[in-house]
């Protein structure tokens, strides 16, 4: 009888030890680690693994097979009205996604690259992938009118982002916001991986050498290699000795003066078929990639006509039959025109 007694009290004891064990295992992530305290490996301390930066981070979730990315420069006078005046450019360039064909799972490898803090807020609301570019003393806010100091600077800005990108083994495709993708541009350009560089030009003239065109840095897709990363070098290490140039005339001068042959690489101009603007319309909305803004000298121009190009684009797309398809036109580019005017 005692000995059962004993038994019975020794069981219960022991119960309470193992419950006791079990209450404190599962505290022990709240208690911290006076209990239970493991040795964490070394690796897995944040101070000892070579952290990622930022932008290595925003580069990585942006990017789509083949470490490639979609960016897109964007600053506080293309993300907030003038006024009351909407939609706004950014607007206008995410709708093109939304509308084109082929075009809004695009958005996921799409990398906006904030100038100021505005820009980079209105990009984080709407649950875009952003990278805000450190500035340093200048925040580059306003609006940049055309060929203006502050246009200038900010533009070798980007330049030097996007060396940055290069070096780190990413290859782009490089678009304003102020070109609409209406379809998937990515089945029109060249698949062949000894092509560098495919840029756009404001007039095709029927020769894909860039030598003989006049190329637009608003538009091009960029491979990561030693040679790209040497023009993108060479085309920085100008900024100080190319007074009242914008950054695309000087490296349209480093091309005319033979530097793609110099460092051996490869490079195509894309047709304004598909690679359009209102420079030169596509001839052709059946086989339109882009639309680009160019020949245009100010933001409420550019969102004007361009509004004009998605109306074209809706027409189209909910045109009843072949008739209307066939006598598509594009609306005149009015307010650009216009926006050169004294
Ligand atoms: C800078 O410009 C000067 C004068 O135009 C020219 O002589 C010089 O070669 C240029 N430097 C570079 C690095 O191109
Ligand atoms: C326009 O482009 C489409 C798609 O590439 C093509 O099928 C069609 O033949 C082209 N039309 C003309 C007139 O070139
Ligand atoms: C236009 O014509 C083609 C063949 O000629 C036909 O397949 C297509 O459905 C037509 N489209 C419309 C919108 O009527
Ligand atoms: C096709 O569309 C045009 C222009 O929208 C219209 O004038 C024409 O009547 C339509 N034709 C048919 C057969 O529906």
């Amino acid at each position: 009888m005692d000995y059962s007694k004993n038994s019975i009290t020794n069981l219960a004891i022991l119960s309470l030890l193992l419950a006791t064990v079990i209450l404190l295992c599962s505290w022990a992530p709240l208690t911290g680690q006076h209990f239970f305290s493991f040795k964490k490996h070394p690796l897995s301390e944040p101070n000892s693994t070579i952290a990622k930066d930022e932008l290595e981070i925003a580069l990585e979730k942006a990017s789509m097979a083949g470490k490639t990315v979609i960016i897109a420069i964007v600053n506080k006078a293309y993300v907030e009205p003038h006024s009351d005046e909407y939609p706004t450019m950014f607007d206008l360039f995410l709708e093109g996604f939304w509308v084109g064909e082929e075009t809004r799972s695009l958005v996921d490898h799409l990398l906006l690259v904030a100038m100021d803090q505005t820009a980079y807020d209105r990009c984080k609301f709407r649950r875009l992938n952003c990278y805000k570019v450190v500035t340093g003393d200048s925040d580059f806010a306003g609006e940049k009118l055309y060929m203006s100091d502050e246009f200038i600077k900010m533009m070798w800005r980007r330049t030097l982002f996007l060396l940055n990108v290069l070096k780190r083994g990413y290859s782009f495709i490089f678009t304003d916001t102020d070109v609409l993708w209406l379809r998937n541009p990515f089945p029109r350009l060249s698949k062949n991986e000894k092509i560098d560089l495919q840029i756009s030009t404001d007039r095709f003239n029927g020769n894909a050498s860039p030598e003989k065109n006049q190329i637009n840095t608003g538009f091009y897709f960029i491979r990561s290699n030693d040679k790209t990363i040497s023009l993108f070098e060479k085309w920085y290490g100008m900024r100080d000795n190319s007074t009242g140039l914008k950054e695309q005339d000087v490296l349209e001068n480093l091309v005319r003066g033979g530097v793609l042959k110099e460092l051996g690489l490869n490079a195509r101009i894309l047709e304004t078929l598909y690679f359009s603007g209102f420079c030169t319309d596509s001839e052709n909305v059946t086989a339109v990639a882009t639309v680009h803004a160019n020949c245009c000298r100010s933001i409420a121009a550019k969102v004007a006509d361009l509004k004009a190009v998605l109306r074209d684009w809706k027409g189209f797309k909910g045109a009843a039959n072949n008739t209307s398809i066939n006598n598509f036109q594009w609306s005149s580019h009015v307010f650009c025109r216009k926006s050169w005017a004294k």
